[in-house]
């Protein structure tokens, strides 16, 4: 097996792993970022919309929604039992006019000119080769299309995916228990530095076919019932790739310090509210 495949292979593990509780552990974070960037690709009625690694459907249910039923929102995620509950969550929602299929993301199996905007919420950053899969959603687009996507807003001293105030909890040193291809700096190398700069963003979506490029960095308000329930949480989000290869000791004793140093930010009795910084990129074709 390649390494791209075999990374994959492991990503969708992870994904199947997680999708009974994903974003259902008293923590909320993908739904108001979905909402969010549904709100600023705006999709009008009656569009053909495609949500790349669409999850339980944060993005795609909010953009099927809008898109009204003369609208078709297609969702596809590599991982089956992620799709499997999309479609349960749509049903719950009565939400009719949603199609979901396993497929991998990074070359979609789907007609030419047959989207008015792609979608793809903290999904990009899974693909072992995502500026060339841009020009590959460029393809799936009618003339005039968007794409819209979200990414965490990177930096180098914390673990990816986590806010920036959790470097102060996480020791640098447990990095060194994780394997060498999940270090963060490999990670950053392989999978991440086109997102961290705006102009290089901006310069591979430019190559990909899309112009009038717009990066916004805001703040989600991720919420957690406990610092219990964050720590449950990130077990099945990026942060599971560090639990799963700390020692029982060093893993434990992390759990301990995250949860009282979450719960020391409850007010009273109510929930932790911590401000993540997510970068909103917005584009159109060229063509
Ligand atoms: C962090 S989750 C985000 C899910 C959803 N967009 C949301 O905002 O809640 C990343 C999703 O990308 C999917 N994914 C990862 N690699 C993929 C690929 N190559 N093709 C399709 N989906 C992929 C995962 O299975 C997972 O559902």
């Amino acid at each position: 097996m390649d390494t791209a495949t075999t990374y994959k292979t492991k990503v969708t593990a992870a994904f199947n792993g997680a999708a009974a509780t994903y974003d259902r552990l008293g923590v909320e974070f993908f739904t108001p970022m979905g909402r969010r960037l549904v709100q600023r690709a705006d999709p009008r009625p009656g569009q053909h919309v495609l949500d790349v690694g669409c999850g339980l459907g944060a993005t795609l249910l909010p953009a099927a929604t809008q898109i009204g039923p003369s609208g078709h929102a297609l969702g596809i995620d590599i991982a089956e039992a992620m799709i499997d509950q999309a479609g349960r969550e749509a049903e719950r929602q009565g939400i009719g006019n949603v199609e979901l299929r396993v497929m991998d993301g990074e070359h979609p199996d789907l007609p030419a000119r047959s989207f008015d905007l792609v979608l793809g919420s903290y999904s990009v950053i899974f693909l072992p080769d995502a500026r060339a899969a841009l020009a590959r959603y460029a393809d799936l687009l009618r003339d005039g299309g968007r794409i819209a996507f979200t990414s965490p807003v990177f930096s180098r001293d914390t673990f990816p995916f986590l806010p920036p105030l959790f470097s102060r909890w996480i020791p640098m040193s447990l990095l060194q228990h994780l394997p060498p291809a999940w270090h963060p700096e490999q990670l950053h190398r392989q999978l991440h530095s086109w997102l961290e700069d705006p102009a290089d963003l901006e310069a591979a979506l430019d190559r990909a076919g899309f112009t009038a490029v717009d990066i916004a960095d805001e703040s989600v308000e991720m919420t957690a019932a406990s610092g219990e329930a964050w720590v449950d949480w990130s077990h099945t989000q990026g942060m599971r790739l560090l639990w799963q290869h700390l020692p029982a000791d060093e893993a434990a004793a992390l759990r301990a310090r995250l949860i009282a140093e979450l719960d020391a930010l409850r007010e009273q009795d109510g929930p932790i509210r911590i401000d993540v910084p997510v970068r909103y990129v917005t584009a159109t074709l060229a063509r």
